[in-house]
């Protein structure tokens, strides 16, 4: 039986006491002593007026309460913080590690036997799902959904990568102000998270890969009714698991499952982000995202989803052309079928139910794929000791083995300053530096790593040039941009170290970056370092705890206490 109200009685002392509390407390609201003497599942509320992209919680909570209760447990519906990507100062990463703690913390504080987690804007599904895998209570996550395409002059437009390219031709003169109006009404046609394949979708699809949520649930459109009825089936599972405390998320998770993950992130053509992510997921648990294997993954595993911003489609299209189900089925045997999902299925029974769309073009065969290698790649070198990471299927070919001229910003300030100055000296050919824009640089490394070409290139019709920085990108961006570059410049990485005019050489097939001077200037130049002091940003407060334990991209930027390392 499930523990119900009872749950955490001990911290109180004479638990028949704590529970008359309890109960008259709760009584307030009308409950009676049938409905308190249930299982009880917990679900997270992050509606917010600042987070468009959950606004459609309010109904996938009620559809989640009625699953709950036609199972025969009680819903207690509980708020979180909720981080919604365009509204959060400095950056939604700086916050997601905030909402990781708090979630954590509800989850612990209040009696609840299993919890739904409903989010989906970008750094929400990470901050729950590692909050959850902490927790170890059992759990079903619910994605709130992409949105449904919009429309625009006959064209189909989706936020962002659509953002970014009408920006792009903006800024280019292509386009003037009455229609740029026009297309800003357009790209985010309803309630729901990016419907590209950007973070939010990525993390989706990982959380159904990895049996967290329901299948079929990363791609729903948000406001379908199929979600809803989704969602209900969620509050049944979740009920399900209260009742018989289990199987915890610990109990059904194998390194199988983390490895799916990252094979699913490949094969979707998935964001950067999205590695950050995986990696502070498995390290709250013993598993690990091998950098080194994840790229030697990637080598095998090819690009199967065509969707913006490696391909053409978007996420609904991805839907009706069968889903994550069908992707993995489309794997074979890249996936480990015997992994299960939350429902109490292995992956081969949810594969083997994939449903088969005559005619779709979205979801590929291996021997058709998008791109023959997976999305990203991990390079090292003199400029990434620890590691840099490159979304090679969203860039350009011709720039994939490429030698340049450093052109460096100091910062994202100095970029934005600079980067359209008709007299800065740059060229197609060079390469454009980006630093101080890392986990503590920034902070909270933002997604500034996709600089725009600089506005004298753009309107000579340059599309795409070398990027580098230690910042991250949206998952929706699109251009041959290398980010994450660990260390960060902030903490003495060696990104600090490029000059001006410097020649910086890539190599995606070799696998590196590197800055092309001798070893004694090197080294010249990393003695001439300043020491690192604490800025004034970081005195107090979150920020404080922020700027002293952030981990570097390469560990997920987690609080290096709150991993399962940290523990011990
Ligand atoms: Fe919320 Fe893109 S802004 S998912
Ligand atoms: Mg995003």
């Amino acid at each position: 039986m499930a523990d119900g109200l009872r749950k955490g009685l001990t911290s109180y002392g004479d638990a028949g006491f704590s529970l008359f509390l309890r109960k008259a407390f709760i009584k307030a609201m009308g409950y009676s002593d049938d409905a308190l003497d249930r299982p009880i599942v917990g679900i997270t509320n992050t509606h917010s007026d600042y987070n468009p992209c959950h606004g459609n919680s309010p109904q996938i909570i009620e559809a989640v309460k009625r699953g709950v209760m036609l199972a025969g447990a009680l819903p207690m519906v509980f708020p979180t913080i909720s981080i919604g990507e365009s509204f959060a100062h400095p950056t939604s990463m700086y916050l997601r590690n905030l909402m990781a703690m708090d979630t954590e913390e509800m989850i612990k504080a209040q009696p609840m036997d299993a919890v739904v987690a409903i989010g989906g804007c970008d750094k929400t599904l990470p901050a729950q799902i590692m909050a959850a895998l902490s927790v170890d209570l059992p759990t079903v996550v619910i994605p709130v959904g992409p949105m449904v395409v919009g429309h625009h002059k006959g064209e189909v437009l989706g936020a962002c990568t659509d953002c970014r390219r009408m920006w792009g031709k903006f800024r280019a003169g292509e386009i003037d102000q009455q229609e740029i109006d026009d297309v800003n009404a357009r790209l985010a046609p309803s309630v729901g998270t990016c419907m590209v394949m950007g973070t939010a979708s990525t993390m989706a699809c990982i959380t159904e890969a990895m049996g967290l949520s329901l299948p079929m649930s990363a791609t729903i459109p948000a406001p379908h009714a199929e979600r809803f009825r989704s969602a209900e089936a969620s509050g049944k599972v979740a009920a399900t698991l209260a009742k018989n405390k289990g199987p915890k998320p610990s109990e059904f998770l194998t390194p199988g499952s983390f490895r799916n993950a990252q094979v699913v992130l490949q094969a979707i053509g998935g964001s950067t982000n999205g590695l950050i992510h995986l990696t502070a997921m498995a390290n709250r648990t013993p598993n690990r995202i091998d950098l080194a294997a994840f790229d030697e993954l990637g080598r095998d595993v090819p690009v199967l989803v065509d969707l913006k911003p490696s391909g053409d489609h978007y996420m609904e299209h991805f839907h009706h052309a069968g889903g994550v189900p069908k992707l993995m089925a489309q794997l074979g045997d890249l996936i480990d079928l015997d992994a299960k999902s939350v429902t109490g299925e292995t992956l081969r029974e949810i594969v083997a139910k994939a449903e088969d769309v005559p005619g779709q073009d979205v979801i590929r065969s291996k021997d058709n794929p998008i791109k023959r290698e997976g999305g990203l790649a991990i390079l090292h070198g003199n400029l990434a000791p620890r590691s840099a990471v490159i979304k090679h299927s969203a860039a350009s070919p011709k720039l994939m083995q490429h030698t340049g001229r450093a052109v460096v910003f100091e910062s994202v300030e100095d970029m934005t300053n600079r980067v359209d100055d008709p007299d800065l000296d740059v060229t197609a050919d060079d390469v454009l530096v980006l630093r101080n824009a890392g986990p503590k640089g920034a902070p909270g490394m933002p997604e500034a790593g996709y600089l725009p070409i600089p506005m004298k290139l753009a309107r000579a019709g340059v599309k795409d040039m070398v990027r580098i920085s230690d910042a991250r990108m949206s998952g929706t961006a699109f251009g041959t941009i290398v980010l994450h570059i660990t260390p960060e410049s902030a903490v003495g990485g060696p990104l600090a170290l490029v000059k001006n005019g410097d020649m910086i050489r890539l190599d995606v097939a070799k696998r590196s970056i590197d800055l092309l001077i001798d070893e004694a200037e090197f080294a010249k130049r990393q003695a001439a370092l300043p020491p690192a002091t604490t800025p004034d940003w970081a005195k107090r407060g979150y920020a404080h705890l922020f700027h002293t334990t952030i981990l570097q991209a390469d560990d997920g930027c987690d609080f290096d206490f709150m991993t399962e390392k940290g523990k011990g």
